[in-house]
């Protein structure tokens, strides 16, 4: 691999509200660039597939995504990586972490519906980062809004400069094609399915109303700024419909040629470049393995620096000590299954029995901590009330395990025996107790906890020590022996606030 392998890599997530056409657009991402294979394929083969857990159906039934995957796929000299997040808004907190694995993202917009509040969280986040957005205007085969009023909404709920760079030639019944304002040409629907199977015409004479809105289009709104965009103050707007293929081609052309290779992560005081010769990454996601007899997890790590070559020792940040890394997933495109190597941008899946999780640093010399993985103040808290007392070791151990793949948080009160969990969306409930059961054999049931939020305390050791002394009905520890307020309301957490102004009280934490 040549030094600059990097600037090949476009690392990018999608984000949108469910029923946008996510989905339908991956698949479509992955036809168009010649697909790969999927994360969650690599480990379950034969009998294994038919013996995923409980949580698997959940999944099923629901017909929602609980975990997460790498998709990659190349065209044309680039490789793109594609982190798929759950769409579901119970499991905002996976996605928030897997937002922080990306460099840009695309965000599908429905065409009927516009904004809608989960895309308006996803992209509140890749905001709070700085994450450059291409956008998709979806389904535009169907009936939609006004074309002019979805860009206004993007602009002005977002509060981005918004930059289309297509059109559609009708929508719903109407619909002739999508116009790309790079090429002038527009391509066409064909055959009874009204699908794009390649063609496109130039020089085509559009409707008046058409041509007329075109027009405006392009100077009623600012140009393409590459800049703009990649600060995350501008967003290209293309239109499509994943489903009849439009626009999916013009996709991955714009995120090959506008979206940002490998950008440099924040660590503490520094960052670290992707030019950096040292193998330097992060874990953002750790996945149990879909063979509920087998205890090893999958830590997703993404490659912020360096050359990674198989059998490669690193050192991560929670042990201290290094590990060889001997049979990574690397998750290549066809023609690379067997290379050996990964660059930054990319992500090496890495087997493991616990001890690597989410937030971990790797790196060869030990020396380097990414910052910026937050865990989020859960919203919802339960006591896990034990079936059978006897198992309180398992339950012990698979809290442990669930809070370390960032399933649940978990917290052990100074006071009392009931351990606390707590989540940011109700269905990890759901997944906790199946998973409780299916894998560790622990039956388990939930209830409510006096509690309504949690906060991390930390501050000057004197004033931590008297806090302590006041309030150790409402004190527990997380994972990490961390001291954590649990508060009966919103209102309880000003209170102490303003009660100990030496003291923080953190609604993340950073690890
Ligand atoms: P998601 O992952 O964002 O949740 O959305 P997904 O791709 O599953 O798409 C949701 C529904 O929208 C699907 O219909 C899908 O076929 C449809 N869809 C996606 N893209 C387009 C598009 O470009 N045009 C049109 N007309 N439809 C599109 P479904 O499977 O029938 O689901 P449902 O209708 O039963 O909810």
């Amino acid at each position: 691999m040549t030094p600059t392998a990097h600037n090949s890599r476009r690392t990018f997530a999608i984000i949108s509200h469910p029923d946008a056409g996510k989905t339908t657009l991956t698949e479509k991402l992955l036809l168009t660039g010649g697909a790969i294979h999927l994360a969650g394929e690599v480990k379950a083969r034969g009998a294994a597939r038919r013996a995923r857990s409980d949580w698997m159906k959940i999944e099923q039934q629901r017909g929602i995504s609980v975990t997460s995957s790498v998709m990659t796929f190349e065209r044309d000299g680039i490789t793109f990586n594609l982190l798929d997040t759950p769409g579901h808004e119970d499991f905002s907190e996976d996605t928030y972490r897997t937002l922080t694995a990306v460099d840009s993202a695309i965000m599908v917009i429905d065409a009927a519906k516009g904004i809608e509040p989960q895309t308006r969280k996803l992209f509140e986040v890749c905001r709070l980062r700085s994450v450059p957005i291409i956008t998709f205007v979806n389904k535009v085969d169907r009936e939609g809004r006004p074309v002019f009023e979805l860009l206004d909404e993007i602009a002005d709920m977002l509060a981005l400069d918004v930059s289309p760079q297509a059109y559609p030639v009708g929508m719903g019944g109407e619909f002739q094609g999508v116009l790309d304002f790079a090429t002038g040409r527009v391509a066409r629907p064909e055959g009874p399915s009204k699908e794009f199977k390649g063609k496109r015409e130039a020089d085509v004479e559009l409707p008046e109303k058409v041509a007329e809105n075109v027009e405006l289009a392009q100077i009623g709104y600012p140009e393409f700024d590459l800049d703009a965009y990649r600060n995350g103050d501008l967003t290209p707007v293309y239109f499509g419909s994943a489903l009849k293929n439009f626009g999916v081609t013009e996709l991955i052309e714009a995120i090959a040629e506008f979206a940002p290779p490998p950008r440099p992560q924040p660590a503490g005081e520094d960052t670290v470049g992707p030019e950096r010769d040292e193998v330097t990454g992060f874990i953002f996601k750790v996945q149990a393995n879909m063979d509920p007899n087998h205890r090893d997890r999958i830590a997703f790590m993404r490659q912020v620096s360096g050359t990674f070559k198989r059998g490669m020792k690193l050192t991560p940040s929670g042990l201290g000590k290094p590990i060889a890394i001997h049979s990574p997933i690397l998750f290549f495109a066809q023609d690379r299954e067997l290379a050996d190597t990964a660059e930054a941008g990319d992500i090496i899946g890495i087997p493991n029995h616990g001890t690597l999780r989410v937030g971990d640093t790797l790196s060869e010399t030990n020396k380097v901590r990414f910052t910026g993985l937050p865990n989020f103040a859960p919203e919802i808290l339960r006591r896990v009330q034990l079936r059978d007392p006897t198992k309180t070791k398992q339950l012990r151990k698979a809290l442990d395990d669930l809070s370390e793949e960032g399933v649940i948080q978990v917290f052990y009160p100074e006071i009392g025996a009931q351990w606390i969990v707590g989540v940011v969306g109700q269905l990890q409930l759901d997944v906790l107790v199946s998973r409780l059961s299916a894998e560790y054999k622990v039956e388990a049931a939930l209830e409510a906890a006096p509690f309504a939020t949690a906060r991390w305390v930390s501050g000057d050791a004197k004033a931590l020590d008297q806090f302590e002394s006041f309030n150790r009905a409402n004190l527990a520890k997380d994972r990490d022996g961390d001291l954590v307020f649990m508060a009966k309301s919103p209102w309880d957490v000003g209170y102490q606030e303003e009660k100990n102004p030496e003291l923080k009280f953190s609604a993340t934490k950073e690890r």
